[in-house]
């Protein structure tokens, strides 16, 4: 069966929830029932490459609003810059990478946060990308060259995606690699600040990497499955609020 979920668990500020991706989605008789009526309709007039992913990031996050006990009635489409948009009172942001979707939803809460998701895949990189995405500070901070260092770079990178994406609905912007500064902890900690180049905020950001907390499989707890992320994947959790 295509878009097999691959878990869902309750986390310190939702659900989070993961579908298995096909390489190419199957033929809509076949698009698992979840999926709202106006969410097919988005899904078949795009093209195969986006297809199968488009579909397995709506059903991961409708798979973590139900956990989360945030049923959504209204499709899930997306906004004018691309982010998945919900209702009022709702937040959550998708991800997806090599075979997995993945999303994470919780409530937007009084006072209001929002939520950022990344799901990179721990690889070889192809340039050297520390320069354009890290700060000085976050480059002095980093191994010296080899794997470890690649490792280091891929999860300040994936850290700061998750921060854009949770940080879209407040700025509504690109915003640069430059305006967010990201620092590790002894022990897997993980704090960061932004600055933003319009003035934007204050924003409080907090970090939570799934993947390495999970160790790459979490025992089932008492709601959903166990997060079945390899210990080669990073899962990064962004929350953004005002102040
Ligand atoms: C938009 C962006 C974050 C997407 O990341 P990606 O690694 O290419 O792709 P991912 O699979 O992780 O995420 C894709 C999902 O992000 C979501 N998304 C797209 N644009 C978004 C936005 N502006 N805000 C929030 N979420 C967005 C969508 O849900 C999309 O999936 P969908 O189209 O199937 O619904 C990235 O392409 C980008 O433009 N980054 C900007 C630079 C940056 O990260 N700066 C960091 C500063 S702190």
């Amino acid at each position: 069966m295509a878009f097999e979920p691959r878990f869902a668990v309750a986390v310190e500020w939702g659900a989070c929830a993961g579908v298995a991706l096909p390489d190419v989605a199957p033929p809509e008789s076949e698009w698992p029932a979840a999926l709202h009526a106006g969410e097919r309709a988005f899904a078949r007039a795009l093209g195969d490459a986006r297809r199968a992913a488009w579909i397995g990031g709506r059903l991961a996050l409708r798979a973590a609003l139900d956990l989360a006990g945030l049923p959504c009635v209204a499709p899930i489409l997306p906004t004018e810059r691309g982010a998945p948009r919900l209702p009022d009172g709702l937040t959550g942001s998708i991800s997806h990478k090599a075979g997995l979707a993945v999303a994470i939803a919780g409530p937007a809460g009084h006072p209001p946060i929002s939520l950022g998701v990344d799901l990179e895949q721990l690889r070889p990189l192809r340039a050297d990308i520390a320069a354009r995405v890290l700060t000085e500070r976050e480059r002095a901070a980093l191994p010296a060259a080899g794997p470890e260092r690649e490792r280091v770079v891929l999860r300040f990178f994936s850290a700061k995606e998750a921060i854009y994406k949770a940080l879209d609905p407040w700025v509504g912007r690109y915003v640069g690699f430059q305006e967010a500064e990201v620092a590790f902890h002894p022990g897997g900690a993980l704090s960061a600040r932004v600055a933003l180049a319009h003035g934007e905020g204050p924003f409080a950001i907090e970090l939570q990497d799934l993947g390495r907390e999970a160790g790459g499989h979490r025992q089932p707890g008492e709601q959903g499955l166990a997060v079945q992320v390899g210990a080669e994947q990073v899962l990064m959790l962004a929350r953004a609020r005002r102040g």
